[in-house]
């Protein structure tokens, strides 16, 4: 590596009083996403890798503020549905710019994609089953397609995002140099693609480099013009996949970016001539411009612990209930007629939310600086897998999201009213009524 730890964003580096007046500003629970630092990740993602084409995995956050400086910062985007394409051209990315990767895709996404790809076709689909392969051909599509590989090994912060190996992603290793040249009788084969999964942390190189090299011997053996019997690929790019982890825990160490990316240029090497290295991050490029502020409502001792009851739960952000994940909590202060958090004792609290579960949890076993009913809490990494997987569960209308744009904050997602809960009944009622 060239640079070691790469500076980190942590939840104690926002500026409470900014926080803090957002929230007075525009309620709990509340979305803070700073575009300043999104275009700080996606600068450090080029800057490592100069050389790769490096693709912005819509899925981590997909608001049209992000989506904009990510295009304007020159990444490419890299879309998981119909939904993630025509909010990243509604963003400007135009089709040179995207890749869409068809997991099981529903036709009404492949319809909307073939359609996209008539009128710009430098669009790229990301193929992982030869049955979507065929689908693509039915609806008249010959264009640009990128083959999706199952590596046979993968890596991730919990078994639910290692998508490496597991057998619904991409054609098994061993079958996709023949499904690759099988599809260039039909198709303009133009990639090969495989993903370790997500949160790839530093003990997990190691998969990760293997999951490359294997790539790397892929593209080579495609490309090959003494291949015996068969036609060389006119690859563009190997890409590896995005899963580049960020640190959760205060504590925890950042991933030496600079290391990784010459790890991977290592490992897929030597590369074909003409055939670019290609990477796909979401989380590393939004998840530390992000936190999730909430407000205190109750403190309840208990003989075990003290519950802290927050007007945010797993609806607002669903990562802790579903992969146990760690986000750091910092305790903002703010509740009347008591001292500033720095002036209290750290106490061992679990934060809960609103919802009827016991899973609703944003942290368990947590020393906070002893919070009161009024404090702010802010809930650190957050800008990925946030908002994005929130949900209406128990009724709740989402919360509302504000960017940070240069210093200057707007509101980017307005929070969501009781009316809006229920808008798609009353509009199927009022259908029903009229037919
Ligand atoms: N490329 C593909 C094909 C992917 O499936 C994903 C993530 C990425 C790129 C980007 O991975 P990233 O760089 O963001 O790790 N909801 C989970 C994460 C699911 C990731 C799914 N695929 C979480 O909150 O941890």
């Amino acid at each position: 590596g060239t640079g070691g730890d790469p500076p980190v964003r942590r939840v104690s580096d926002w500026d409470g009083e900014r926080l803090r007046g957002l929230a007075d500003a525009h309620e709990t629970p509340l979305y803070v996403q700073d575009l300043d630092r999104v275009r700080e990740n996606c600068e450090r993602l080029l800057g490592a890798f100069p050389d790769a084409d490096v693709r912005y995995a819509v899925k981590a956050h997909t608001g049209q503020a992000v989506l904009e400086a990510v295009r304007d910062a020159g990444l490419d985007a890299e879309c998981a549905s119909a939904g993630e394409v025509d909010r990243a051209l509604a963003a400007g990315f135009d089709g040179s710019r995207l890749h869409y990767t068809a997991v099981n895709p529903p036709a009404r996404d492949l319809d909307y994609v073939v359609g996209v790809a008539a009128a710009d076709p430098d669009l790229t689909v990301t193929v992982g089953a030869v049955d979507t392969l065929d689908r693509l051909a039915e609806r008249g599509y010959d264009g640009r397609v990128c083959v999706r590989v199952n590596p046979g090994v993968g890596a991730g912060h919990h078994e639910k995002v290692t998508t490496g190996g597991a057998a619904k992603f991409g054609i098994p290793y061993d079958r996709a140099a023949t499904a690759a040249r099988d599809a260039a009788e039909r198709f303009d084969v133009v990639g090969v693609h495989a993903h370790a999964g997500s949160g790839i942390d530093p003990d997990q190189l190691d998969s990760h480099r293997e999951l490359v090299a294997r790539m790397g011997e892929l593209a080579r053996d495609l490309t090959d013009p003494d291949g015996e019997g068969v036609a060389p690929l006119d690859l563009e790019y190997v890409d590896v996949g995005g899963g580049f982890g960020v640190p959760y825990r205060e504590d925890a160490p950042a991933l030496d970016l600079p290391a990784v990316a010459d790890a991977t240029r290592e490992a897929v090497a030597p590369l074909p001539e003409g055939v670019d290295l290609a990477v796909e991050p979401g989380r590393y490029v939004v998840a530390d411009a992000g936190v999730l502020l909430t407000q205190v409502n109750t403190v309840k001792p208990t003989p075990d612990e003290t519950v802290v009851g927050v007007d945010a739960g797993m609806t607002d952000l669903l990562r802790p209930s579903m992969y146990d994940a760690y986000h750091p909590i910092r305790n903002l202060g703010g509740a009347e007629g008591e001292p500033s958090a720095g002036e209290r004792e750290a106490t061992p609290v679990t934060v809960a939310g609103p919802i009827c579960e016991t899973g609703d949890t944003l942290g368990r076993d947590r020393a906070l600086a002893a919070p009161a009913r009024g404090d702010l809490l802010a809930v650190g990494v957050a800008g990925a897998y946030g908002y994005e997987m929130a949900s209406q569960y128990n009724s709740r209308p989402r919360p509302a999201e504000v960017a940070i744009d240069d210093g200057t904050a707007t509101t980017t997602r307005r929070r969501e009213t009781l009316g809006d809960l229920t808008t798609v009944e009353r509009e199927a009622a009022r259908q029903g009524a009229e037919r």
